[in-house]
């Protein structure tokens, strides 16, 4: 439906509005449809056309050949997507993080593909213009290249996301290719690989020796080669991320790497201060907000209102008028007995 070509009457009536609406102008009569639900179970909307032109793997190349910084964002369901979309991200994640940050999960071990593919629909509803990259979850891509490919498809086609991520270096490089040669963008993670945590003895900086870092070079050029579109970096020195950078056709995309990647991603929660106060940070994370003193505010101050009957005044009430009410009272006066139910 398009509201602002659609005759008036003709949208009123589209729209189940009282005739006192006939000479309401197309726009207003979209926002008083709105006005008039009266549930809070609304939805939030269809975002706004964004002015940005959707971002592609086309818009990433430029980026990168300019030398402008990629600013990619987690987001893990549709509100933190739509204000990352808004705020004009380049590249929304939908990360494995989900295990931890929305699902209160332990590690990313335990998600599992369906999870991802339900909050990867969240966020593309939101998108308008990022590119959306949904992470392949534990166990969805290592058996083979057959399962990889299966999984990919699904994030692509049930999650709506344009592209996947895949932890892993040198060994993954052959599922890479099966996934790119399916048609299906690859953002490659090298570095430190949450998902291996337990081989890697826990999340440790990767590339602190020189053959460490020898291995982390080697890792995001064998993804290249695959077909990635650009790669993570996670927990390398920043000196090591600038020169596999400066090795590298594709774009870097850091966290905990450094300022000489071409571009950087933070988790949401994380940066906008989403958590409660004392929970460990990794020294990377800047903190941009602080969601969480925000939300609790809110929430006590909602709760002492509720408490002392504050909330709801007048003006968040619907009011009846004096007539009906003193009819309705008439009402039980006269049906008082036969009110009860049998
Ligand atoms: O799962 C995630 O959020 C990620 C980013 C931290 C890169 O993989």
């Amino acid at each position: 439906m398009t509201p602002t070509v659609a005759r008036p009457g003709a949208l009123r009536q589209i729209l189940s509005l009282p005739t006192c609406f006939a000479h309401v102008a197309p726009q207003a009569l979209v926002a008083a449809r709105h006005q008039l639900r009266r549930s809070s179970h609304s939805p939030m909307g269809t975002p706004p056309r964004d002015p940005r032109r959707r971002v592609t793997l086309g818009t990433l190349r430029s980026l990168h050949k300019a030398g402008d910084p990629i600013a990619m964002i987690t987001a893990h369901d549709f509100p933190s997507a739509h204000v990352a979309d808004a705020a004009g991200i380049d590249i929304i994640l939908v990360g494995d993080s989900l295990a931890m940050v929305a699902l209160g999960m332990e590690d990313t071990s335990e998600v599992v593909l369906d999870d991802m593919i339900l909050h990867c629909r969240a966020v593309a509803r939101a998108t308008k213009s990022a590119f959306t990259v949904g992470d392949l979850p534990m166990g969805s891509y290592e058996i083979s290249s057959e399962q990889a490919v299966t999984s990919a498809i699904r994030l692509v086609k049930e999650g709506r996301v344009q592209g996947v991520k895949l932890e892993g270096g040198q060994e993954m490089a052959p599922t890479i290719a099966r996934i790119t040669a399916a048609g299906i963008p690859v953002l490659g993670h090298v570095g430190l690989t949450p998902q291996r945590q337990n081989s890697l003895g826990g999340f440790r900086v990767q590339g602190k020796t020189a053959e460490s870092a020898l291995k982390v070079l080697k890792d995001a050029m064998a993804v290249q080669e695959a077909g990635c579109f650009a790669t993570v970096l996670e927990a390398v020195p920043a000196e090591i991320s600038s020169v596999i950078t400066k090795r590298l056709k594709i774009p870097t995309i850091g966290i905990g790497a450094g300022n000489g990647c071409s571009g950087q991603v933070l988790v949401q929660i994380d940066m906008t201060g989403n958590f409660p106060p004392g929970r460990f940070l990794p020294k990377f994370v800047k903190r941009y907000g602080d969601v969480w003193r925000e939300s609790m505010t809110a929430i006590e101050k909602y709760r002492e209102e509720v408490k002392s009957r504050t909330y709801p005044s007048p003006e968040h009430t619907y009011p009846i008028t004096q007539s009906e009410l003193v009819e309705f009272e008439r009402l039980i006066g006269q049906n008082g007995a036969s009110l009860s139910l049998p």
